[in-house]
């Protein structure tokens, strides 16, 4: 019997199911708004931020983004092929908006932009910085990324942007790179708002968190390395908020390896990404102390889980509270044997989830440099320490995984080779009976001078001659003590 052609499921209306007179109410809106942007920008460019006319248009288009937004909690605003979308929601071209769409398109296009979204909670001043830095001229390479580096200092919270497609896609391993580096730099300025709104009461809303968390995922599943690589960047001054991003990009490499699909590599991310949480409610003074902690701080410290497991209540849309990101939080300093905290009543297990976290916590905090005393464990002996000590409480399974995705000398170690040479390293070595041989970039020649640009090489390699590799590390060593920054290898 020949097969019956597929009949296309019915598709669900955009946007949670909106009826049609809504989808014509966002259209009627949402054309609106293009004209009301088109004309802020206008006049942003004639005249200077106080003058009455720009006051007068950003006025207008405040109210209508306010009607949009009672509407819906998030609009996005999506320029694809000389075509405006709102939400999914084609606005119809006609004579009287077709110069205005052009511009906007125009303004959007030179920086390499396909779409922005707005939440609600949006100020003014986040409407004058975008439009602002809108109307910068746009950088030669690069567009979109220095759009987003410009935009992510000027504290916009409320408003995010995309690239447009066409420069989306990766095209070799530069791009995979850059792609890697935004990713993180963003994620980072979300993780560092959201737990900044938060300390200081602002209602915030997950979706930048959620949508960071789908770009992790998303690039762990296509190019694992290039986001790994940027864990050891490392800045002490940002500890908290890449501490948070790093977690999360463990996190989630180690689901990968693990089995699971997307959608609970994110829901895991997004635990690891909000893991803690609690940190906001902890003495600020205490939280980046340089120095070790006193029996009472430390105290104090160890409430983190719970409240953090707290703080998730009071974030915005209770439809959105996310349960297993708070049990995770609460779970992720409990220890295999129960000891840990906070302390169980009854013998309970930490769900799998949280023993990730766990160890993905546990390897990013004790090879960063917290303060400017503290000296961070090399990578391969926090690794075996993990593995080695029971009494640390990790999943010895959970670490195995980890361990073989890491391979032994962690992405990030400096080793010194047979050679004399020494190298950083750049990526496990993808055969995993051969986790003791990764893929280096050597930085230092056997006469201790700078190879620049490092040449990367790959440690299983043979040597024709003897069959022995022609490469073996010797050691792993503290990059300090030769004034090394490992991050400068990985950008
Ligand atoms: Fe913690
Ligand atoms: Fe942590």
């Amino acid at each position: 019997m020949p097969q019956a052609a597929a009949v296309p499921a019915p598709q669900p209306a955009p946007h949670g199911g909106l009826a049609t007179g809504d989808e014509r109410e966002v259209m009627r809106r949402g054309r609106d708004f293009l004209f009301a942007f088109a004309t802020c920008l206008r006049s942003l460019q004639l005249y200077p931020m106080e003058n009455q006319t720009v006051g007068k248009s950003l006025a207008e288009m405040e109210a209508i983004v306010g009607d949009l937004l009672a509407l819906e909690e998030e609009l996005s605003v999506r320029y694809v092929g000389n075509f405006f979308f709102v939400n999914d929601v084609r606005l119809r071209v006609d004579l009287a908006s077709y110069a205005t769409f052009g511009a906007v398109g125009r303004a959007l296009a030179r920086h390499g932009i396909g779409h922005f979204d707005f939440f609600r909670g949006v100020q003014r001043a986040e409407w004058t910085a975008f439009l602002s830095v809108l109307l910068t001229e746009p950088a030669a390479e690069d567009a979109f990324d220095v759009f987003s580096e410009r935009l992510n200092r000027s504290a916009v919270l409320h408003v995010a942007v995309g690239p447009s497609l066409e420069s989306d896609a990766p095209h070799d391993d530069d791009d995979a790179k850059r792609l890697a580096k935004r990713t993180y730099a963003q994620s980072v300025a979300v993780a560092r708002e959201v737990m900044t709104g938060m300390r200081m009461g602002r209602g915030v809303s997950l979706r930048p968190v959620k949508r960071a968390v789908q770009s992790i995922v998303d690039q762990v599943l296509s190019n694992e390395t290039s986001l790994v690589g940027l864990t050891t960047l490392r800045d002490y001054d940002e500890y908290t908020f890449t501490h948070c991003v790093n977690v999360c990009i463990f996190s989630v490499a180690l689901g990968k390896k693990l089995g699971f699909d997307k959608h609970q590599l994110y829901e895991l991310g997004l635990g690891a990404l909000l893991h803690d949480v609690g940190k906001i409610r902890m003495p600020h003074e205490v939280v980046n102390k340089a120095g070790p902690l006193t029996a009472d701080e430390a105290r104090g410290m160890q409430e983190h889980p719970t409240e953090g497991m707290l703080v998730m209540f009071g974030m915005r849309g209770l439809t959105e509270v996310p349960l297993r990101a708070m049990l995770l939080a609460y779970e992720h300093h409990m220890k295999t044997d129960q000891t840990g905290y906070p302390r169980s009543v009854r013998p309970r297990a930490p769900t799998l989830f949280s023993r990730i976290v766990a160890v993905a916590d546990g390897f990013d905090a004790a090879t960063t440099k917290r303060s400017y005393q503290s000296q961070p464990w090399p990578p391969d002996k926090v690794l075996r320490e993990m593995r080695d000590n029971p009494g640390r409480g990790f999943d010895p399974l959970v670490v195995k995984a980890f361990v073989s995705m890491t391979g032994i000398y962690p992405v990030g170690s400096v080793v010194i080779l047979d050679t004399f040479e020494m190298a950083v390293v750049a990526a496990p070595n993808p055969r995993p009976e051969l986790l003791h041989q990764p893929v280096v970039k050597i930085i230092y020649d056997s006469l201790g001078v700078p190879v620049d640009p490092p040449r990367t090489v790959d440690l299983s390699e043979l040597d024709p001659a003897t069959g022995k590799p022609l490469r073996t590390v010797i050691k792993t060593t503290d990059p300090e003590r030769y004034g090394i920054n490992v991050g400068d290898y990985f950008v």
